[in-house]
């Protein structure tokens, strides 16, 4: 499918790595202007320089989607570089895995921190929340915009040792639903990607058995790739996606609806 953003200026978060890399590559492809924000400057520098040597026009801003001032400070610099912006990809996001209680032996030997689940909100809502307020003033200058926000298939169906995780991947389709109802009369769509298992840096992290589960319950056989998720993300991204407005977009191989 051809997808054409020329003209348009899209934000990824946590854009250095894994899934929102190959979502700035596959932007900056459909011809727009990409402004990477993550919160690690190594890998999001080289990430644009590894891109600007395909010629793509790809900017890296040292970004924490979790401090209010960081994000304005990108707001102000994206516009600064391209003249506006059109298109946010929420998609930052972090685990910090743990069962809500650790039970050995039939005692209670740990459990879920209240920091574990604290950082984890901070990234993966409060963010959320956080960029998309920064830039859809922006957006309203452009006469309207896209945000996509990044959620999982564990919002849907919940997740052994996600307390944190999924409830802010929950948290993520509601917000969703709001602004769509909220920004659709101004031009705005918003929707959300619930993407399955991904071979990322995200799930290298997961033992090896969790994934080998996953896998026997996806009708496709395979982990996803990050150009699956990035595919995704620059459709909802495009004019060809003008109608829909507050989905939840699954891609997961069919691993929702199981084997
Ligand atoms: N990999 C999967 O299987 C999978 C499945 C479902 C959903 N997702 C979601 O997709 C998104 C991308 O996942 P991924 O697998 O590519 O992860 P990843 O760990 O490979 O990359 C995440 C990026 O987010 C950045 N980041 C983290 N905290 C940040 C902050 N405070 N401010 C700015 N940037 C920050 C990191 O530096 C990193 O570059 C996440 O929201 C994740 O929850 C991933």
């Amino acid at each position: 499918m051809h997808i054409d953003l020329t003209g348009r200026v899209a934000v990824v978060t946590g854009g250095a790595n894994g899934i929102g890399r190959a979502t700035a590559r596959r932007l900056a492809h459909s011809g727009a202007r990409v402004a990477i924000w993550d919160r690690v400057a190594a890998a999001g520098e080289a990430a644009a320089a590894a891109l600007a040597e395909e010629q793509l026009d790809v900017h890296f801003i040292e970004t924490d989607v979790t401090q209010r001032l960081s994000v304005e400070a990108a707001v102000l610099a994206t516009v600064a570089r391209f003249g506006g912006i059109d298109v946010l990809i929420n998609n930052a996001g972090i685990t910090r895995d743990a069962q809500l209680v650790k039970i050995t032996d039939g005692t209670v030997t740990g459990g879920m921190t209240d920091d574990a689940f604290d950082e984890v909100v901070a990234v993966n809502l409060k963010g959320v929340y956080t960029c998309t307020q920064a830039v859809v003033p922006e957006l309203l200058k452009r006469g309207g915009g896209r945000i996509v926000n990044a959620s999982s298939v564990v919002a849907l169906n919940g997740n052994f040792g996600q307390t944190n995780y999924v409830a802010t991947k929950a948290g993520v389709i509601g917000m969703t639903q709001v602004w769509a109802r909220e920004l659709g009369k101004r031009g705005i769509t918003v929707n959300a990607i619930a993407p399955g298992f991904i071979a990322t840096d995200m799930t290298a992290q997961m033992p090896a058995s969790a994934l080998d589960a996953m896998l026997s319950h996806t009708p496709a056989g395979r982990l996803g790739t990050p150009d699956d998720v990035a595919n995704a993300y620059c459709f909802l991204a495009s004019d060809l996606a003008a109608f829909i407005n507050g989905a939840v977009l699954t891609v997961d191989g069919g691993l929702v609806i199981g084997t």
